[in-house]
């Protein structure tokens, strides 16, 4: 049955028909966000906020950045008495989306370790450029501070000794639908249906690829899993971001020494590849509101797939890089102090009450096991001298 709100757009219609009738759901994907001229990210459509599509943590005030910078000092700092040659440490954000968190992160360590200042640089690390655009306005105020835009291929070029951090950038990445109907599989590809001369989009099943075939073995032997899972309903759909072991490869040949800290949606595999999750994990996002069609308004939404951790881990594992840890985002920021943050604001003056409550709602927004509190922290380390040694705060028992 075809869905009102999935209209396609005449560009994405082009595209379709240029892709032989049918695209694999990964093109659409790709499209809808990162096409040049039309995707949501490509043309900075995306608005993260409060008024805008979602909210991201950073979005939400400084306060995020300032617990997050308690763990980026830290780390600078080990890396800095490692007694590793760099003329500069750098702190690299990865699709920092509106530009927010690496502001705010160069002014909390601005506040915190005010030594560090001018011995790091900023680096950007931005796909699109409509998001490039938004991040300039926000980024151009920083005085004082080294900082530069630089895409993976000119890092890969002339690496870097530092911290990296990807917030809410890995769920964006374009994913691989698979479908597993009537003991087969398929690879799902979105096509055109016209209705009274109008294209919709509609979904198809495509052959799987060897490397689905090659993603789908590989999976349950590392996850002891059955793909599909025992008693699935007739139709069972699930993802793959077959994106992401190329994306940690490219990294740790930007990273000499230093540690990266994914932030994401993100589950285990038993909960990821359940019988009970039958259309997966793929969401779209727009103007606050979640909604499972994913193929409504394309090119006008957000779209996002979870992580599975596991998968991730061994994806990062294999492609240089040390696993130091995860937890869930609740717990790390409570271990880097949110609680101190909540107590100080009893002190507020009464005229600042407002300002107060509403920080106070952001701090427990962060850590709210229904939301944001349940992101995952997923850290590693990139070590080619031998004696590095990171002190991961954040996995630190917060009661203790
Ligand atoms: C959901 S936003 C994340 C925003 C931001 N990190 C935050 O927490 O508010 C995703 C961002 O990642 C960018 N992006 C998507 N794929 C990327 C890639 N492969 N490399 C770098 N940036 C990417 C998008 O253009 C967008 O700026």
């Amino acid at each position: 049955m075809i869905d009102p709100s999935a209209r396609c757009p005449e560009w994405l219609v082009d595209r379709i028909i240029d892709g032989g009738g049918s695209i694999s759901f990964y093109s659409y994907m790709n499209l809808v966000l990162n096409d040049p001229e039309n995707g949501f990210y490509s043309t900075g459509r995306l608005n993260i906020g409060r008024d805008g599509d979602f909210c991201t943590s950073p979005s939400l005030g400084i306060d995020f950045a300032r617990l997050l910078a308690i763990q980026v000092v830290d780390w600078l700092f080990d890396l800095e008495k490692s007694g590793i040659e760099s003329e500069l440490l750098s702190l690299v954000e990865i699709g920092p989306g509106e530009g927010t968190l690496s502001r705010d992160l160069i002014v909390a360590i601005a506040e915190i370790a005010p030594a560090l200042i001018g011995k790091i640089e900023l680096v950007l690390v931005e796909l699109n450029v409509g998001m490039r655009e938004r991040q300039e306005k926000v980024v151009n105020n920083l005085e004082g501070t080294n900082y530069r835009w630089s895409n993976i291929e000119d890092l890969i070029s002339r690496p870097v000794t530092g911290v990296v951090i990807a917030n809410e950038v890995l769920d964006a990445f374009p994913v691989e639908r698979l479908v597993f109907t009537e003991n087969k599989v398929f690879r799902q590809g979105v096509s055109l249906k016209k209705i009274n001369d109008e294209n919709f989009l509609e979904f198809v099943d495509l052959s799987p690829t060897s490397a689905i075939m090659k993603f789908l073995k590989d999976s349950s032997s590392l996850l002891n899993i059955e793909f599909p899972p025992k008693d699935i309903c007739n139709r069972w759909v699930t993802e793959w971001h077959c994106d992401v072991p190329s994306w940690f490869r490219n990294l740790s040949k930007a990273v000499i020494n230093g540690s990266l800290l994914v932030v994401d949606y993100a589950m285990e595999s038993k909960r990821y590849y359940n019988a009970m999750r039958k259309d997966g994990t793929l969401i779209s996002y727009s103007n606050q509101e979640a909604n499972p069609n994913i193929l409504k308004d394309a090119g006008l939404c957000d779209l996002t797939a979870h992580l599975c951790i596991e998968s991730t881990i061994n994806y990062a594992l294999k492609n240089g890089w040390k696993f130091m840890g995860e937890t869930r985002q609740g717990q790390a920021l409570l271990a880097l102090g949110l609680s101190s943050f909540l107590y100080s604001l009893q002190n507020t003056k009464s005229n600042d009450l407002s300002a107060a409550l509403n920080q106070r709602e952001s701090l427990l927004r962060l850590v709210d096991p229904m939301g944001l509190g349940e992101f995952r922290w997923l850290a590693f380390q990139k070590e080619t001298s031998n004696n590095l040694i990171l002190r991961n705060r954040f996995l630190e028992d917060p009661i203790s």
